[in-house]
């Protein structure tokens, strides 16, 4: 299975349609990848569900194919993971430098079979991304590691073993990485300053059905006591929260009348919080369905990102996007990453009237978008690009949306089952 190599493709858009119909989310990327990755404790098949058809998933498909693992696709969104005989224990520089959540596969690795090898994973735009707290919490449960020509190695020849965890700051993938090491530890592992997200709580979920032992999930202590082994099971990807979110702000922003399906509620209370604050309501219309009403003025409102259950750094740029289109004057700052604000000249570029001022946008409100070419630069900064163009007059040009296709799946066909005017085209940047 080959992953498409980072295609110049721009997605057209033409703004100010009338949109509606019926927005479906997909399984969250951030979930199906730790859980992926989860697969290879165990050589037992592992069958999972609700898997979206994403780039990074493609990407960590191959993975997991060249650590020996056999992948097979055995329904729409469904996968069987099997891995009894790794061939390799290297994730190679070409993946890891798509996908920075290989770094997932380094925990799993050492635990299960005493050596793991990844690429250093580089930057990205938004951030240096250090991994800096997953390899010290590995060394405290024994790993040797060494970093050579720009990989990591971790040596554990005899297993690791329980040890207790300080995280100085709250890390998802690593607390990802080191619960995932832990399952197969000698003795106990307590991590304190765990991260809360709904993604690791259901990571543990799917764990402990494979036989870990695990407590307090979803809180900032985790405790594993490890386990000889671990049998396969069957789990379904929660839907991605983030894609939720952005639908949301979309039906708002664009007056549609849209439906959201698979709406997880349970997992945005703070952000619906937020949207109610602005003047737009979720309005339930079934289970896990929601329609977006909204005030005729929508408020400002001051945004600070923070770890989950506050607001999360994935919808930052989304939402400034909204606040754009709001009466009076907005600030939105970015706590987790240092670097998270190149979707703001892009907005300035459409008509935006944004200042960056140290680690805070301020925000001031304009009458219109007018359509223009611009860049997508990370994932999430190309979802605003999309909600920008749509209620852009004209029509907008979004470069090198191959950050989209890594984290939203299928979104210019969903976007035109809603009415929406987009289509793909080749160009030479
Ligand atoms: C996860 O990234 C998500 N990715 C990110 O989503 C998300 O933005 C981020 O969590 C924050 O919610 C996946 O789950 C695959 P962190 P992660 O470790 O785990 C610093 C998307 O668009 N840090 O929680 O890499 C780090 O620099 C992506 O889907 C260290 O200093 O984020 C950051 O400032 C983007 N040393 C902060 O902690 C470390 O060893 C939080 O990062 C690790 C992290």
């Amino acid at each position: 299975m080959m992953v498409e190599v980072e295609s110049k493709e721009a997605l057209i858009i033409e703004g100010q349609r009338k949109l509606e119909g019926v927005l479906k989310v997909s399984g969250a990327k951030n979930s199906a990848l730790p859980k992926i990755v989860a697969t290879i404790l165990t050589d037992k098949e592992v069958i999972l569900e609700n898997v979206p058809d994403l780039l990074d998933v493609k990407t960590m498909h191959l993975l997991l194919e060249d650590i020996g693992a056999k992948v097979t696709n055995i329904d729409k969104n469904v996968f069987s993971y099997s891995l009894s005989n790794p061939k390799s224990l290297q994730a190679n520089y070409d993946l890891v430098s798509r996908m920075r959540a290989s770094i997932l596969v380094l925990g799993p690795m050492v635990s299960r079979f005493g050596y793991g090898e990844v690429a250093l994973p580089g930057g990205c735009l938004i951030g240096a991304r250090p991994v800096d707290l997953h390899l010290k919490a590995l060394e405290s449960m024994g790993a040797k590691i060494k970093i050579e020509h720009g990989y990591i190695k971790a040596y554990a020849p005899k297993g690791l073993r329980g040890a207790h965890i300080f995280f100085d700051k709250i890390t998802v993938t690593g607390t990802e990485n080191i619960v995932m090491a832990a399952v197969l530890a000698k003795g106990r592992t307590v991590i304190e300053n765990a991260a809360l997200e709904p993604e690791i709580v259901d990571l543990c979920k799917m764990l402990k059905k494979m036989g870990a032992d695990i407590e307090g999930e979803g809180t900032h202590r985790i405790v594993i006591n490890g386990v000889d082994s671990l049998k396969g099971t069957n789990h379904r990807v929660i839907p991605d929260r983030i894609e939720a979110g952005t639908f949301a702000v979309l039906s708002a922003l664009t007056e549609g009348n849209i439906v959201i399906e698979n709406y997880p509620s349970e997992y945005l209370e703070y952000v619906d919080e937020v949207l109610e604050k602005i003047g737009i309501y979720l309005v339930k219309v079934g289970e896990n369905r929601v329609t977006v009403k909204r005030d005729k003025v929508l408020r400002p409102v001051n945004i600070q990102t923070r770890e989950y259950p506050l607001f999360p750094t994935d919808l930052q740029a989304q939402f400034m996007t909204l606040l754009c289109f709001v009466e009076g004057v907005s600030e939105v700052t970015e706590n987790i990453f240092e670097n998270r604000f190149m979707h703001v000249p892009e907005l300035n570029r459409l008509g935006a009237n944004i200042e960056i001022v140290g680690r805070t946008a301020i925000v001031r409100p304009v009458s219109k978008f007018s359509g223009a070419d611009v860049r997508a630069t990370d994932l999430r900064a190309s979802a605003a690009m999309v909600i920008a163009g749509l209620v852009a007059e004209g029509e907008t040009k979004i470069h090198n949306i191959y950050h989209l296709d890594r984290g939203y799946e299928h979104i210019d066909h969903k976007l035109m089952g809603i009415g929406a005017k987009v289509r793909r085209e080749t160009v030479e940047d």
